[in-house]
């Protein structure tokens, strides 16, 4: 059912050049977070820290009541087997055909059969659409078969905590939008605990529950979505709008005369857009762990920016919510009553059962 993930203090250092310090974030159990930043911050060094692939130089990170860096061996190991990964480059074996790969941790953890196998890899590579790939090796598939086959491994052991490096990178738009379904799909099954680094901003507003930014060697700001959607803080803000204006240049930081000249010529980072509404799982259901649309914003007395939680057919998802949660509690449920329309859904739409609208 999800597990949660604490971090305190986390610094990682390579030899004199420091990455991130003090970083301190919770993701809570069951809930899909994104963690964005400039390239070159330490996306992806945070997530193999997670793993237990790199050791940090200082801090905690606590899993259930085992903190991680400290591990002995074996109890790591043990561990590591909560976790699915996949990483940024999907880190495939380039002489093991796709079936091969994606059963590797299968046949290294576990004892199972190999028709057991066999009915486990098939049913992730159907998950991913990878289906008639399975003879293939790493070096015959396009870059997107690639990345899929890397989800379709981190799932293989059923794990509580998915880590997923840049899923949509070398993405079409339509198989970000299925890939990303996939996972809100997965989440919404089996409650995982989800941490997803990506670069595409419609991603990062639309899929999360939580949202962390990574700038200057900290955690600028971890949070429910609605708060980062709603910042003020520059940073955030041109973040979360791909803006070139702001205090993000192209090598990371803009100096003190780039930031003056700004704003002499009265640029700043623009208006806040709406807060879409979160994409929904193609059931339509209620994910275990999902919040009401602008339950965040309510309850810190923050006025979302004008728009907000209305989707494309024009409903505004704060007060549809709870007709919504009503509806799909009752025993005909995902059947009688569409989620929020946003659009990568609409692509996404196609995978529903009959009847169903989501
Ligand atoms: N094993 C390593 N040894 C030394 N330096 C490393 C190692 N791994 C990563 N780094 C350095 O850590 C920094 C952060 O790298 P990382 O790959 O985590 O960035 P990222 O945020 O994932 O970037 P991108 O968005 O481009 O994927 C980079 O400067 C990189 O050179
Ligand atoms: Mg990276």
């Amino acid at each position: 059912m999800g597990v949660e993930i604490r971090v305190e203090g986390l610094t990682k250092a390579f030899g004199s050049q420091t990455i991130w310090q003090d970083v301190s974030l919770t993701l809570p159990a069951g809930e899909i977070s994104v963690l964005l930043g400039p390239s070159g911050t330490g996306k992806s060094v945070f997530l193999k820290s997670l793993v237990g692939l790199l050791k940090p130089n200082r801090g905690h990170i606590w899993v259930g009541d085992r903190d991680l860096p400290y591990l002995p061996e074996s109890q790591l190991y043990e561990t590591r087997k909560l976790f699915g990964v996949l990483f940024q480059d999907g880190a495939l074996f380039g002489s093991m055909n796709i079936f091969d790969n994606v059963a590797f941790p299968l046949r290294e953890h576990t004892k199972k059969s190999e028709s057991e196998v066999k009915r486990i890899v098939m049913e992730k590579l159907e998950l991913v659409g990878l289906l008639g790939a399975e003879g293939k090796l790493p070096g015959e598939i396009s870059g997107g078969m690639k990345k899929r086959a890397g989800l379709a491994r981190a799932l293989v052991l059923d794990p509580e905590i998915l880590l997923v490096d840049e899923p949509d990178s070398g993405l079409d738009p339509v198989r970000t939008a299925y890939l990303n379904q996939t996972m809100i799909d997965l989440n919404a099954e089996l409650n995982q605990t989800f941490l997803i680094v990506t670069h595409d901003i419609n991603t990062a507003r639309t899929v999360p529950d939580n949202i962390g930014l990574l700038f200057r060697r900290e955690l600028v700001m971890f949070g429910p979505r609605e708060m980062l959607l709603s910042s003020e803080e520059p940073v955030v803000r041109q973040f979360l709008n791909a803006r070139r204006v702001g205090p993000i240049g192209m090598s990371e930081e803009k100096d003190v005369s780039e930031l003056e000249a700004e704003a002499k010529m009265g640029m700043d980072v623009g208006k806040l857009p709406p807060i879409p509404p979160q994409q929904m799982p193609t059931t339509g259901r209620i994910r275990p762990a999902q919040h009401a649309p602008g339950a965040w914003c309510a309850a810190h007395g923050v006025t979302p920016p004008p728009g907000s939680f209305i989707d494309e057919l024009g409903r505004n998802w704060v007060e549809e919510w709870p007709r919504y949660v009503a509806a799909m509690s009752s025993p005909v449920g995902g059947h009688q009553i569409g989620g929020p329309q946003i659009g990568d859904q609409q692509v996404a739409g196609q995978q529903q059962p009959p009847g169903a609208r989501y």
